[in-house]
């Protein structure tokens, strides 16, 4: 796993597609930004662990949005530490109403555990991470409390969901209404307005050319409003590989059936497609073992992405 240290004592750590990149800052009150996925805490302290950090000496947690990949270890850091934990004031409100809808947990089947919040972020706001300034930036879109933050003095931008390399974050209409689309064009237009020399992605690589990112996801916002079945398959393909690594391996003949126990599938088939439950699964299962990114060994699936 990539550790980058992108600013003095600040590192990012780069995970994969269950578990979103995260950051720490080392000091004698160490800064967490994102905490990863619920399942996979151990992998997470080991991570912040190379850095020296413990989870009892955390002073802060900083979540992009609470999804389930960026709030995993508040929990059990929490109870440790007692640290103070920072979300958006929408954020913070999904939380404190213990709102597992609006947070996506409970309509794609992810584990997760409320927390305790204890601080609010707004537009605007200045948060001081050990010497450095960010600036948080509301980019509601991909999600209603997401937040970006920037540095302007290195012209940093640690952009989380709202913006990626090549290819953006599932959108979920059925969870945040049909707005949410022109929400995330003009969180993108706020980002172009910065100046940007290195982005650090929630998921992927860090990357420098902010501006072919930014024209690549606003070129697919415009097709999502231009023909909706994209959008459906798009969040259809991302899901289901969300899905497999949450239960990677599962046996080949008990994942239809699961899928068809949750609400998300079905209603995104009802939704943008107009299928069968069992053509569409099988088709999109065929394509993705001939794109190597699922293989079957053992009558089980395996996905091959990086959890
Ligand atoms: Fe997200």
């Amino acid at each position: 796993m990539q550790i980058i240290e992108i600013l003095e004592d600040l590192f990012f750590i780069e995970r994969g597609w269950l578990n979103a990149n995260h950051f720490v800052h080392v000091s004698k009150k160490p800064i967490l930004i994102d905490t990863a996925y619920k399942a996979d805490t151990d992998v997470t302290v080991a991570q912040i662990a190379k850095l020296g950090v413990k989870p009892a000496d955390v002073s802060l947690i900083i979540n992009t949005h609470t999804h389930c990949d960026h709030i995993g270890a508040n929990r059990i850091i929490h109870e440790q530490s007692g640290c103070d934990i920072a979300l958006h004031t929408v954020g913070r409100y999904f939380i404190e109403t213990k709102n597992d809808w609006a947070t996506w947990w409970r309509y794609y089947n992810q584990e997760a555990d409320f927390f305790e919040c204890t601080r609010s972020l707004e537009d605007g706001d200045v948060l001081k991470i050990g010497l450095h300034e960010f600036q948080v930036i509301y980019t509601p879109g991909h999600a209603s409390d997401g937040i970006v933050l920037y540095n302007r003095e290195q012209k940093i931008l640690i952009s989380s969901d709202t913006l990626w390399e090549n290819d953006m974050a599932v959108m979920t209409l059925r969870v945040e209404g049909s707005l949410a689309l022109f929400s995330a064009r003009k969180s993108l237009e706020k980002i172009a307005s910065l100046d940007v020399r290195q982005v650090y992605p929630g998921h992927g690589k860090p990357f420098k050319d902010s501006e072919t990112a930014l024209s690549i996801a606003i070129k697919k916002i415009d097709q999502y409003m231009g023909d909706r079945e994209r959008i459906g398959k798009d969040l259809i393909k991302k899901i289901i590989i969300y899905t497999l690594l949450m239960k990677n391996p599962i046996n080949e003949q008990d994942f239809f059936p699961f899928l068809m126990t949750t609400v998300w599938f079905k209603e995104t088939v009802d939704l943008y497609f107009n299928k069968e439950y069992k053509i569409l699964y099988q088709q999109i299962m065929d394509s993705f073992i001939r794109n190597k990114i699922v293989k079957v060994e053992n009558n089980r699936f395996i996905t091959l992405i990086k959890p």
